[in-house]
C-alpha cells in the first residue's frame, strides 16, 4: 500500500464509551481485584481530556451495563478515513458490542462495513502503521476473521500482514504500539518476533511490560502512570509524553489504546 505518513497517529476524532459499574465483572486473565466504576470514570474523564488537548473531537458514548467490557471501544470496530468496520470480538460476553457501537460509527462515517459472519477480530489485535496494517492472531482474533478483515482493508487500498500474537499475550497491541515516524515501542518478546522488519524499536524495560500499550496522538504519546523507565525511553527517542492513570483499566487487562477509536476525517 502507499506509504501514508502520519496515518498511524494524525487524528481528528475519537469515539469513547463511559465505563459502566458492571466493569467490575470485566474479563481478566488474573484477578487483582475488581475495578470500581466510579474511579474508572474519573480516570476516563482525564483520558478524554488528554485526547481533546491533543486536538481531537471526542464522542463520549453512554455506558452499557449489559456489556462489562464495553468501555474498551477499540475492540468492536476499526476506523479509517475511507470508512469504519464493525468487528466481531472473540470473547462471547463481548460479541454484541459491534452492534452496540454501530450507530456511533454511522454518525461519523458514510461507509460502515460489517466483518462477514464466521470469523472474529478484536481491534486490540490490529496495529496500524503508516505503510502496513498488522493483524495479530490471538485467542480473540482467528484466521478467518483476519482474512476477511484483510480483504476489506484491501478493497480500501490498504495492505495487511497477519502475525501470531505471542502465547499468553491478550492482544497484539498489549505488547506493542506505534510511536509514529516508523518507530515501534515493543516488549522484549515482541521486539524479537521479527514482525517489525527493520523499523526502529524502543524496547520496554523488563518489569514494565504493561507500558508497551501507549498511544501516539498527534504531537504527544499518552503513557500509563507508574512506568518511569518506559516513559524515559520514549522521551529519549524524541517523543513528548503525557502520563495518564489507567489503574482501574489495568485490573481488567485494559490499556490506553483499548479506550478509544481514533481516526482522521476531512469533513469535520
Ligand atoms: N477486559 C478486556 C477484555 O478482556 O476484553
Amino acid at each position: 500500500m502507499p506509504h501514508r505518513p502520519g496515518q498511524s497517529f494524525r487524528f481528528t476524532h475519537a469515539i469513547t464509551r463511559l465505563p459502566s459499574d458492571s466493569v467490575a465483572n470485566g474479563l481478566r486473565a488474573t484477578d487483582t481485584g475488581d475495578p470500581s466504576g466510579t474511579r474508572f470514570r474519573e480516570e476516563h474523564a482525564l483520558y478524554v481530556k488528554a485526547l481533546q488537548e491533543a486536538g481531537l473531537t471526542v464522542d463520549v458514548l453512554p455506558s452499557l451495563e449489559d456489556y462489562p467490557d464495553s468501555c474498551f471501544v477499540e475492540d468492536p470496530a476499526f476506523c479509517l478515513p475511507e470508512g469504519a468496520i464493525q468487528l466481531r470480538p472473540g470473547a462471547a460476553s463481548r460479541a454484541g458490542e459491534g452492534a452496540q457501537i454501530r450507530p456511533a460509527l454511522a454518525a461519523r462515517f458514510d461507509d460502515v462495513v460489517k466483518l462477514p459472519e464466521g470469523g472474529h477480530v478484536d481491534g486490540g489485535d490490529v496495529l496500524m502503521l503508516d505503510d502496513v496494517i498488522l493483524i495479530g492472531l490471538s485467542a480473540r482474533t482467528d484466521r478467518r476473521g483476519a482474512d476477511d478483515f484483510s480483504n476489506i482493508l484491501s478493497n480500501w487500498g490498504y495492505s495487511a500482514e497477519i502475525c501470531e500474537t505471542p502465547e499468553g499475550v491478550l492482544h497484539f497491541k498489549t505488547a506493542c504500539s506505534t510511536l509514529g515516524d516508523g518507530v515501534i515501542l515493543a516488549t522484549g518478546v515482541m521486539a524479537e518476533s521479527g514482525f517489525f522488519g527493520n523499523r526502529e524499536l524502543v524496547v520496554v524495560p523488563e518489569g514494565e511490560e504493561y507500558a508497551a500499550n501507549v498511544i501516539r496522538v498527534n504531537d504527544v504519546v499518552l503513557v500509563p502512570e507508574g512506568y518511569p523507565k518506559t516513559r524515559a525511553a520514549i522521551e529519549a527517542a524524541g517523543f513528548k509524553s503525557v502520563v495518564l492513570p489507567t489503574h482501574e483499566a489495568r485490573k481488567v487487562d485494559g490499556g490506553l489504546s483499548c479506550l478509544s477509536l481514533r481516526f482522521a476525517l476531512s469533513n469535520g
